[in-house]
């Protein structure tokens, strides 16, 4: 079964996340070797939702920074492991750290430096179909290699878990974290270069959630009125194990984008919680290689954002349906009050993610929706010392097939081309003439968004000419605070705004599609010491 994927998404209208509306369930791009699980075969609900558990320090030690400071030291393996994602599945086996997925939540406050050893103790073979001629996953290359990153955090270099930093079975490497920055909820995962959409597929990342005073004096929902709900798609087999569908050339099994018909809250597949008739915070974190979210509750009832990526918003943004894009975050509250003894179903467009059981009574709350969270300075746009045009682009085939992807037409392996100074402030301009939205994300910084401006594209490929055909579009207020992930949404130019803080040394930039970035929608940045 041969698949042109063009012809596919353009019949379905699902290119990744440009047209959600239109996202169906399975859809399948690329082969299917074994027999499918159809997850509506199987009773919605039946299944409580899991809170992963919170990481432990073992241990003080010396900080590296100061040798002389005992700060917690934590360590977590990867392991192969097997567990229930619907009670009438058979054991799915997956990676995870700590032997779950998510992972153990993090815990930990601003300024509180903390040492992670990660160490890798997965099987010496893969699961999933690895891809020997993507960059990096060469068939001359340990199969199981696996590198940590902590998504969003400010972390030296050498703890930042660069892609070609992986490490093989038996191996460990020892992270340094010193969480100098806001709270917010960040998330690790792993990176290795080349095979990092199959070891997330198969289950490694997990949550960090980073907290301050600031966030504490407001008096949000918190302990086990606070949730993280992390989201993904899969696909099972009829056994219930993992199936990560392939190309229809054996040499080459890299498919462009994965999409699943199954979604897992927490791992699970249409898990329920019970909550009371109050105010809930929901940490949300889209863990999926390739699937854009647009939730929405069943009744239509409406909630607030509280946060993006990078923390709280300057004030609470009401809305009613809120997309998500693999690797942003949303800080939601949702208030039950009005729906006492009622079931409500946290959707997607089409599809049902999860339902709430809201109970009769409950006890008082006590926690704050404030009107106003946290001031939120505008970056200038005249303090930017530079201006990035940087192209997204698709490299197809013959017939319209994606052979890879590039930022700016330009390969990982090539000279490091962006190279802010440490604390400078840059513009960067994604110029996005494909027809997906890419999310794009830096390591290091955070940004702002300034602003998105449609452009005619065909001029652009052919020509190379930038023609502008609409306004400046504003950033939604639902994307308004401090971001680490954009959507550079197709036929656009996005402008975001950074200041480049924190260490000198070699960090990444990419798209968070992980079948992108595997396949060369990556590249190396710099920053460069202080000028
Ligand atoms: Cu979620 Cu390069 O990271
Ligand atoms: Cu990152
Ligand atoms: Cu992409």
């Amino acid at each position: 079964m041969a698949i042109s994927r063009r012809e596919l998404l353009r019949k379905s209208g699902l290119m990744a996340g440009a047209m959600l509306t239109h996202q169906v369930r399975h859809k399948v791009i690329g082969v299917r070797a074994r027999p499918a699980l159809d997850p509506n075969s199987l009773a919605p609900f039946v299944d409580a939702l899991s809170i992963p558990a919170t990481a432990k320090s073992m241990d003080m030690r010396a900080s590296p920074e100061n040798p002389g400071t005992k700060i917690p030291y934590y360590r977590v393996a990867m392991r192969a492991f097997e567990t229930k994602v619907h009670r009438d599945l058979k054991p799915t086996g997956m990676w995870g750290f700590g032997g779950t997925f998510p992972g153990p939540t993090f815990d930990v406050r601003r300024g509180q430096e903390v040492l992670v050893e990660w160490a890798n103790e997965l099987p010496e073979k893969h699961f999933l179909p690895i891809d020997h001629t993507l960059h990096g996953a060469e068939a001359s290359l340990p199969e199981v290699r696996a590198v940590s990153h902590l998504h969003g955090a400010k972390t030296p270099p050498a703890s930042d878990g660069y892609p070609e930093d992986w490490i093989v079975p038996g191996k460990s490497v020892l992270y340094h974290y010193p969480n100098r920055q806001d709270a917010a909820m960040l998330w690790y995962h792993d990176h290795a270069m080349g095979i990092n959409r199959l070891n997330i597929f198969a289950g490694l990342a997990g949550a960090y959630i980073l907290r301050d005073e600031e966030e504490e004096a407001l008096h949000l929902p918190s302990g086990k009125y606070e949730i993280p709900l992390v989201i993904c798609d899969r696909m099972f087999d009829k056994e219930g194990q993992l199936y990560y569908p392939v190309s229809d050339k054996p040499e080459s099994p890299w498919i462009p984008e994965f999409f699943g018909d199954a979604n897992l809250v927490n791992g699970t597949l249409l898990p329920f919680l019970e909550v009371e008739p109050r105010k809930y915070r929901f940490r949300v974190l889209n863990v999926s290689n390739a699937r854009f979210y647009r939730l929405a509750l069943s009744n239509k009832q409406s909630f607030h954002q509280i946060g993006t990526d990078q923390g709280l918003l300057a004030a609470p943004v009401p809305v009613q349906k809120i997309v998500i894009a693999p690797g942003e975050r949303l800080d939601l509250i949702i208030d039950f009050k009005q729906s006492a003894g009622n079931r409500i179903v946290l959707k997607d467009d089409f599809v049902s993610m999860m339902q709430f059981r809201v109970s009769a009574a409950g006890v008082k709350d006590d926690s704050v929706l404030p009107a106003k969270l946290r001031s939120i300075e505008k970056l200038a746009e005249l303090a930017a010392v530079k201006t990035r045009v940087l192209s997204l682009d698709e490299v197809d085939d013959l017939v319209q097939n994606p052979v890879k992807m590039l930022l700016n037409k330009t390969s990982w392996h090539e000279p490091v081309s962006e190279n802010p100074a440490l604390d400078s402030t840059e513009i960067w301009s994604f110029v996005n003439p494909t027809n997906d939205s890419h999310p794009i994300h830096l390591h290091l910084v955070r940004f702002q968004i300034l602003d998105r401006q449609r452009f005619e594209t065909f001029g652009y490929i052919s020509r190379g000419e930038l023609r502008f055909t609409g306004p400046m579009v504003q950033p939604d207020p639902a994307e308004a605070g401090w971001k680490d992930t954009v959507r550079a949404e197709p036929g656009m130019v996005t402008r975001i705004i950074a200041k480049f803080e924190g260490y000198p040394g070699r960090y990444v930039w990419h798209c968070h599609i992980l079948e992108h970035e595997d396949n060369e929608m990556m590249r190396p940045y710099d920053v460069l010491p202080r000028a």
